[in-house]
């Protein structure tokens, strides 16, 4: 642990090495039959950079409806939460949780703000933005994986664990179930999880979102094989792979794929793997599941979390639901 008084920063970090990780879940992924990424590869800088880019596009309605959403009702959802600490999973730049920050210090509660994340770069500059703003509020910055460290993040008495942006729409399969397992485990009587989830909706504007006229949500999909040339030797040649966005109805759910355009056979020398594309074969690079009220709330019961009250923009695209 590092302490830089005002800002207490503690590093929990994974057995190996992000690279081997990277490795591990290209040979898997590569391998698989249909092919697939996880999605957290997506994001090294460039693949930031063109994250943040895509939630200022006319077409990515869920950043803004969401912000839109938190000013509007931070201030109620905190009168009924009143938390002397507020943890937020996914933390980044903080700039949602600022407006709850904001709200709960205006009502004299809150001491404590612990965000997660998997950059300790991104945290520790979080972190100093934030001291600026609130030079009373203790920042205890953790960082760590979805799936290893939930368990290792400190409890300041009572607590609004935070998870926003539709970051749960990201997790497939069990992942969300083991994710919202975890936070169960960290919630005690009278602790809130509030949790922001992109609503289903006209299946025109889901493709829409993830298919921009501008083409920043193709290069960022792209960038993952830039990431895998860079970091691990492989030759992939980004212009053979197109950009596909489809709806599968029956998961509820977008998905990201890159289609081969000719049949190929790449390379990737780090990871000991040849990959065989015939053309027309995809590799399927992000699921981004949909929620109705229902199924979300289905699925944090699931968990033995009770949802307590919903709050949307009035055209219900995006939702919160505060539960406990
Ligand atoms: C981070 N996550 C919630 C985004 C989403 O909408 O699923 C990632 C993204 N992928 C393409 N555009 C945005």
């Amino acid at each position: 642990m590092v302490s830089l008084a005002p800002i207490t920063i503690a590093v929990h970090t994974l057995g190996r090495d992000s690279r081997g990780q990277l490795i591990e879940d290209v040979q898997r992924g590569l391998s698989a039959s249909p092919k697939f990424l996880q999605p957290r590869w997506f994001y090294d800088d460039r693949g930031c950079e063109l994250f943040d880019e895509i939630t200022t596009l006319p077409e990515y309605y869920q950043t803004r409806t969401e912000m839109g959403i938190l000013q509007q009702h931070a201030r109620a959802i905190m009168e009924m939460v009143r938390p002397a600490s507020i943890v937020e999973l996914g933390a980044g730049t903080c700039t949602k949780s600022r407006v709850l920050i904001r709200a709960a210090k205006g009502m004299g509660s809150l001491w404590t703000f612990v965000p997660f994340d998997i950059s300790e770069a991104t945290l520790r500059r979080s972190a100093s933005e934030l001291s600026e703003e609130f030079d009373d509020l203790t920042l205890y910055c953790v960082t760590g994986e979805f799936d290893h460290h939930l368990s290792q993040i400190p409890r300041f008495g009572r607590q609004l664990i935070v998870f926003l942006g539709s970051t749960i729409g990201n997790f497939d399969g069990d992942d969300a179930h083991h994710f919202l397992a975890e936070v169960r485990r960290l919630l005690r009587p009278g602790d809130h999880f509030l949790i922001g989830a992109d609503l289903v909706k006209s299946e025109a504007d889901l493709i829409a979102a993830y298919d921009d006229s501008r083409g920043v949500t193709a290069e960022f999909n792209r960038n993952v094989l830039a990431r895998i040339n860079a970091e691990l030797g492989a030759d992939f040649d980004l212009q053979s792979f197109a950009h596909e966005v489809r709806w599968n109805d029956a998961e509820h759910r977008i998905e990201m794929h890159l289609r081969a355009e000719r049949a190929q056979t790449v390379t990737i020398p780090a990871a000991d793997l040849t990959a065989r594309f015939e053309q027309g074969e995809t590799l399927r690079t992000e699921v981004c599941v949909k929620h109705t009220r229902d199924t979300l709330e289905a699925a944090l019961q699931s968990e033995g979390i009770e949802p307590v009250a919903w709050f949307t923009d009035s055209a219900e695209r995006f939702g919160l639901l505060l539960a406990g």
